[in-house]
C-alpha cells in the first residue's frame, strides 16, 4: 500500500492591520486615534460554515462575505491601535489551538462560533481557559430564530454578547473589546 497522506490541515486565514497601518487604512494620524492600545492582538474567530457568507442563506446573513466583514473589523481595530488576526475553521478542534495559542498572546477573541454556539462544551472550556476580553458574535439574532439556537454554551464565558446587527456586529464588537481593554488597563475606579 502506497504511505498514507496525512489529512489536511483546515484552512486558516490570518488578516493583520497593525498600528503602522493605521494611517493608511483610516487616514487620520496616529495622535487622533482615540483609546490606542498598542500592540495589543484581537483574534477574531469564525466557525463552520461562516466561509460560505455572501452565497448562505443571505436573507438571515446578508451579502457580504467574510472577507468584507474581516476587512471591517481590521479597520476598526487599526482605529484603536489593535491589530486583528482572524481565523476561520469548520473544524472545532482547529477553533480550540486557535484560542490554546492566543492564551498569553492575544488581548482579546471575538468569536462567533456559528452553530457551534449551542453546543461546544469544548470551545467553551478552552474560552474559560483565556484570561482576556472575550466577545461572543453573531450575524443574526439567535434569540429570534428557532429554539435550539436560543443556548448559547458560549455566553458564560465571554464579556458580552453583539447579535442582531448583521455586519455592523464586526465593527461593535471591535468597539466593544477597545472599550473593555481600555477599562482594564485603567485599573479599579
Ligand atoms: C450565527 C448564528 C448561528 O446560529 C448559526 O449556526 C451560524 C451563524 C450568526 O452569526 O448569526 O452559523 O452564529
Amino acid at each position: 500500500m502506497p504511505p498514507q497522506e496525512p489529512p489536511a490541515r483546515p484552512e486558516l486565514t490570518i488578516v493583520t492591520g497593525t498600528s503602522d497601518t493605521v494611517t493608511e487604512l483610516t487616514g487620520r494620524r496616529q495622535e487622533e486615534i482615540p483609546e490606542r492600545l498598542p500592540d495589543a492582538i484581537v483574534l477574531l474567530l469564525s466557525g463552520p460554515n461562516l466561509n460560505l457568507l455572501g452565497q448562505r442563506q443571505p436573507e438571515i446573513y446578508g451579502r457580504d462575505t467574510l472577507a468584507d466583514h474581516v476587512a471591517k473589523a481590521t479597520m476598526a481595530a487599526a482605529e484603536h491601535g489593535l491589530a486583528l488576526e482572524h481565523v476561520q475553521s469548520d473544524y472545532e478542534g482547529a477553533l480550540i489551538e486557535a484560542v490554546h495559542e492566543a492564551r498569553g498572546r492575544a488581548a482579546a477573541i471575538v468569536v462567533n462560533p456559528g452553530a457551534l454556539t449551542h453546543y461546544s462544551w469544548s470551545l467553551h472550556d478552552a474560552l474559560a481557559a483565556f484570561d482576556g476580553v472575550v466577545v461572543e458574535l453573531h450575524l443574526s439574532n439567535p434569540a429570534a430564530r428557532e429554539p435550539w439556537r436560543h443556548t448559547s454554551v458560549v455566553a458564560g464565558v465571554a464579556d458580552g454578547t453583539i447579535a442582531g446587527f448583521g455586519g455592523l456586529g464586526y465593527r461593535l464588537a471591535v468597539r466593544a473589546v477597545a472599550a473593555l481593554l481600555a477599562t482594564r488597563r485603567a485599573g479599579p475606579a
